[in-house]
């Protein structure tokens, strides 16, 4: 098979440190390459330099089609067909989504408005997907914008596509899209190098593996020849296995109480609950409206209709400052515009949210005590690199997660609401947050699990309620919970 793309001896070291190790990588024409890591292993990395955004140590070679390149930039990259799409898409909320797809596509006739869209509509047909294409980009679901930064590297007329954690944001049913999407592209003789960090999405769409660990690359070769304990060991470097946990001893004291919650056009008439011992998972569709809830019990969005208790006490919260005073938490599923302050250190994301902790003497902050806080989540969660005073910038995506679950922690919340919380982060990790949940819920704060992952709600939770266009499609509980049955009430 022809090789696209190979690279010899390919390292980086930032600051000192090695964070990739004479990488010898190659990507075949119409084949799906699965790039496969912990948190921190080098997978962006590599991708960043395959697209000039990062330089590459003296001594690494990169070749497109064959032809070397000496010195990769991002206007070579991709002018040789190469387009990345990473875990922080960067697309142009105030545009419209036909402007995203031909942003910077300087094609002659690509003047008005009306080019632009029939460009958008043929990439998008292409596709076999249906979009609202004069909709802002910046009122999309992240699902969709997820999609429309797939359609602008096809417009690009990309060969190779690389993506990062395509599916972080995406519905089950808008994976099944991706999927086929995938396939169309292999289809026209495209090489595709998918990095991702759930298992089911690796058997099923790709054909070969590369797995990364500190930076070097340990082994590639045909999906067929690995199963998933076997993927997860060569990633630790170790046997890795994972142990379920007892569920929660529910008594049936009610903690927290959400009734009759209305918020048009996002959702009406929610109510649920959460007794003491429990995690409360919610799930559906993406767009079923999960998230505006949240949002609105944390005060995010005003609410029409509804009451919120907590200890059988009314909550008013009007905005995010009461919604913490009451100690209510909420964990957004878009950490790059809700959640952290990226140039910021480690030790003052993990302390923003709580400063009364660390107030010392004449209300001074003390620095020993924020330290201690970040050590603290930096060791639980393993943190890397394990420094207090990273900017978080610096961070890979993963890492970036669990600052932001830390964060959280540290804010000793009464109502713990996690939106995507296990998104990006390793299977390692994943369980550790899954203990850290359970762990709560087991100290009587309430838990309510927002995810798209049936594995993850199913696993997690004691009861799951599902949604679907903005309304309640049931509750079960989670001894009589199935995936079918919870797909069955998401779509009916
Ligand atoms: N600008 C930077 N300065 C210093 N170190 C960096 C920088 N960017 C990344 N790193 C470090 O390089 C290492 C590899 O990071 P990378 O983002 O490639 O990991 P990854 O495999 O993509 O992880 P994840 O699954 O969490 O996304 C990490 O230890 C990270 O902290
Ligand atoms: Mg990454």
């Amino acid at each position: 098979m022809e090789e696209l793309l190979t690279t010899r001896n390919l390292s980086k070291t930032y600051s000192g440190v090695r964070v990739l190790q004479n990488v010898d990588f190659d990507l075949r024409a119409g084949e799906v390459h699965a790039l496969v890591g912990e948190n921190g292993a080098g997978k962006t990395t590599l991708i960043k330099i395959l697209t000039g955004v990062v330089r590459p140590d003296a001594g690494g070679e990169i070749s497109v089609g064959g032809v070397p390149v000496p010195n990769m930039t991002p206007l070579k990259s991709r002018q040789m067909g190469i387009s990345a799409i990473y875990q922080d898409i960067s697309l142009f909320s105030n545009l419209s989504v036909a402007e995203n797809i031909c942003a910077g596509l300087k094609r002659k006739g690509l003047h008005n408005a009306r080019s632009v869209r029939d460009t958008a509509r043929g990439t998008l047909a292409q596709m076999g997907l249906d979009m609202d294409l004069d909709a802002r980009m910046g009122d999309v679901s992240l699902g969709q914008q997820q999609l429309v930064a797939i359609a602008r590297a096809i417009t690009f007329n990309a060969k190779i596509l690389i993506m990062d954690e395509p599916t972080a944001a995406l519905s089950s049913g808008e994976v099944e899209m991706l999927y086929d999407i995938v396939k169309r592209l292999k289809a026209k003789g495209l090489g595709i190098i998918y990095i991702s960090h759930k298992f089911d999405e690796i058997f099923a769409i790709a054909d070969r593996v590369t797995v990364l660990r500190d930076g070097h690359l340990i082994e590639t070769g045909p999906v067929s020849a690995y199963n998933r304990q076997k993927l997860i060991n060569l990633i630790a470097g170790k046997e890795l296995l994972y142990t379920p946990y007892a569920r929660g001893q529910s008594g049936g004291e009610r903690l927290f109480e959400v009734e009759g919650l209305t918020c048009e056009p996002h959702f009406r008439d929610i109510s649920f609950h959460v007794d003491r011992g429990e995690v409360l998972g919610i799930t559906g569709l993406v767009g079923a409206g999960r998230s505006e809830v949240a949002q609105c019990v944390f005060g995010l969005l005003k609410p029409d209709a509804g009451t919120v208790r907590l200890n059988g006490r009314v909550l008013g919260i009007r905005n995010a400052r009461d919604a913490i005073r009451e100690g209510v938490c909420y964990l957004p599923e878009d950490r790059h515009t809700q959640g952290l302050f990226m140039p910021m250190s480690v030790r003052e994301n993990v302390n923003v949210s709580n400063y009364r902790k660390v107030l010392g003497r004449f209300r001074l902050i003390s620095p020993r005590a924020e330290n201690a806080a970040a050590l603290a989540y930096i060791s639980s969660l393993s943190v890397k690199p394990a420094l207090p005073d990273a900017p978080v910038h610096r961070l890979s995506g993963g890492n970036q997660q669990k600052v932001l679950v830390g964060r959280w922690l540290n804010a000793e919340p009464r109502v713990f609401i996690a939106d995507e919380v296990t998104s990006g982060v390793d299977v390692a990790v994943k369980a550790e947050i899954h203990r850290l949940l359970r762990s709560l819920a087991d100290d009587g704060i309430a838990v309510v699990l927002i995810s798209s992952d049936l594995d993850e709600v199913l696993a997690v939770s004691d009861r799951i309620v599902v949604m679907r266009r903005g309304a309640l499609a049931g509750e079960l509980e989670a001894k009589d919970a199935t995936q079918e049955r919870i797909l069955e009430l998401s779509m009916l």
